[in-house]
């Protein structure tokens, strides 16, 4: 059931006027939701992916839904293989030319597929690599260089629940390892120049469509509510929300940090705890009015 209009984010109306994001991946899953959640916020937003019917048909999606809600905000599409660094070269140059500024990147784009260690080939390895570890290193480097190492900017980047190893999907653990490390690095290399870095962990808890169909006959997600500690899946909006409070000024003093949003997933670890059936944290998803934060 739609109630647009009850449709509000947790943040004040206007929170990011007149800001610029660059949202990779942005077109669908919880890269749709976050830039849905920017543009409500008055957040000009320039999604960039690799796969242009996604691009065009999220963006279209994105529109609609926007207009419907009566706030406006400019959103711009790009096609940027983020394994190509003068791809990404081109996004930043872009991005600049239409919107004159760079205030936020969020790294969200990015994939891996299911397979058993023995059975990944260098090529699909090497090609997760470079996609979520390479591809979120050259565009960190890139929009520092084009904008914020003079402007200062806040950057996000969006990693995996890999904390006790990432089993079938090992080039994607190795890989968010490594973003989660770098984003220390960076964080403290940029400072100086007013640059936020930080990353956000998922569970893999967290439902979308775009999720559900790649994993295909796989239902990775009700296998994986066992293991929640609120039994029940997570939202995009769960995580766009966090994405938002970091890149806000409401996360100054917060750099070089990786949050989780698992709903403790990545904790219980204790078999002999059986956690009683609840339904005590109801899921948040302002987009529809499904849940309403002020119900
Ligand atoms: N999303 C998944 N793979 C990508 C890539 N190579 N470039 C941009 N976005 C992506």
């Amino acid at each position: 059931v739609k109630r647009w209009s009850k449709t509000r984010s947790v943040f004040r109306n206007g929170l990011f006027k007149n800001k610029v994001a660059i949202v990779t991946g942005g077109g669908t899953g919880i890269g749709k939701g976050i830039t849905k959640e920017l543009l409500f916020l008055g957040c000009n937003v320039m999604i960039a992916s690799r796969n242009n019917n996604k691009l065009d048909t999220g963006a279209k999606e994105i529109k609609e839904w926007l207009r419907n809600t009566g706030h406006h905000a400019t959103l711009e599409t790009l096609p940027c293989n983020i394994r190509k660094e003068e791809e990404i070269q081109n996004l930043m140059s872009h991005t600049l030319e239409k919107f004159g500024q760079i205030d936020f990147v969020v790294n969200n784009g990015g994939g891996q597929f299911i397979s058993r260690a023995e059975d990944i080939r260098l090529k699909g390895w090497n090609a997760v690599v470079e996609t979520n570890l390479t591809g979120t290193f050259l565009m960190c480097r890139e929009a520092y260089k084009h904008w914020m190492k003079d402007n200062g900017g806040a950057i996000v980047n969006i990693i995996v629940d890999m904390w006790k190893g990432f089993p079938i999907m090992s080039h994607s653990g190795a890989a968010r390892a490594g973003v989660d490390n770098l984003t220390k690095s960076l964080a403290l290399e940029w400072v100086h120049s007013g640059v936020r870095i930080n990353s956000v962990a998922p569970g893999s808890s967290i439902y979308s469509d775009t999720a559900a169909a790649n994993y295909g006959d796989v239902n990775i997600f009700e296998e994986n509510k066992k293991t929640v500690p609120y039994h029940r899946l997570g939202t995009v909006e769960e995580i766009s929300s966090l994405v938002c409070f970091l890149l806000s000024p409401g996360a100054t003093f917060i750099t070089g940090e990786t949050v989780r949003a698992d709903a403790g997933q990545s904790h219980y670890a204790c078999p002999t705890l059986k956690i009683p059936p609840h339904s005590k944290i109801p899921p948040y998803s302002w987009q529809n009015g499904a849940v309403d934060p002020e119900d």
